[in-house]
């Protein structure tokens, strides 16, 4: 089962695993509106978006997707870093080009290639209302971009070039554990 579930238990911490709003519902093809009161209602609202995004096993969820028409997303950057909170974010810089797979919460079991920028730079705001730039690459700048997308409601099914079945994904996904653990790496 869900081992964080019984970790923040102990530590007496409610969690708000809010429902998830899928595709085609109207909100997630609006665009969001800006954050101008940055108080105590948008701070739950990030953390019941993390508690939901924890539960469903994703790397990224804007406000849309638990229903809410606001220009709020989080992205888990990996490896043990911080999770970026994302209020009225902005695109700033892009560079080069990748194709990579992409999921969403949205869509459960859809699964294609997405042509995205390699690296971009965001200026954003936090939940305290203070400006911040960020830099990313690769995979953590497509996860960033894709959900900086639904707050435009932009999906990324729009943009799929190639559809990947789960039968597919899961193939390469056993592939690059082998690699993995060929090279020595933790997967
Ligand atoms: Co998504």
């Amino acid at each position: 089962m869900l081992d964080f579930l019984n970790d923040d238990r102990k530590r007496g911490i409610e969690l708000a695993v809010r429902e998830i709003v899928k595709y085609p519902a109207p909100i997630l093809e609006k665009k969001c509106k800006e954050v101008v009161k940055f108080d105590r209602e948008l701070a739950n609202l990030l953390d019941d978006m993390y508690d939901t995004m924890v539960a469903a096993d994703g790397v990224g969820i804007a406000a849309p997707q638990i229903g809410v028409d606001l220009q709020v997303a989080i992205v888990d950057m990996g490896d043990g870093q911080d999770i970026i909170e994302l209020i009225n974010p902005e695109v700033v810089a892009i560079g080069g080009s990748e194709i990579d797979i992409e999921g969403c919460l949205s869509f459960p079991n859809l699964f294609g290639e997405v042509e995205r920028p390699y690296y971009v730079k965001v200026e954003a705001q936090e939940r305290d209302g203070s400006i911040y730039e960020i830099e990313a690459e690769d995979y953590t700048a497509r996860a960033l971009l894709h959900e900086i997308d639904h707050l435009n409601g932009v999906l990324f099914n729009t943009k799929i070039k190639k559809i990947v079945t789960l039968e597919e994904l899961e193939a390469m996904e056993e592939e690059m554990e082998m690699l993995a653990e060929g090279q020595g790496e933790e997967a």
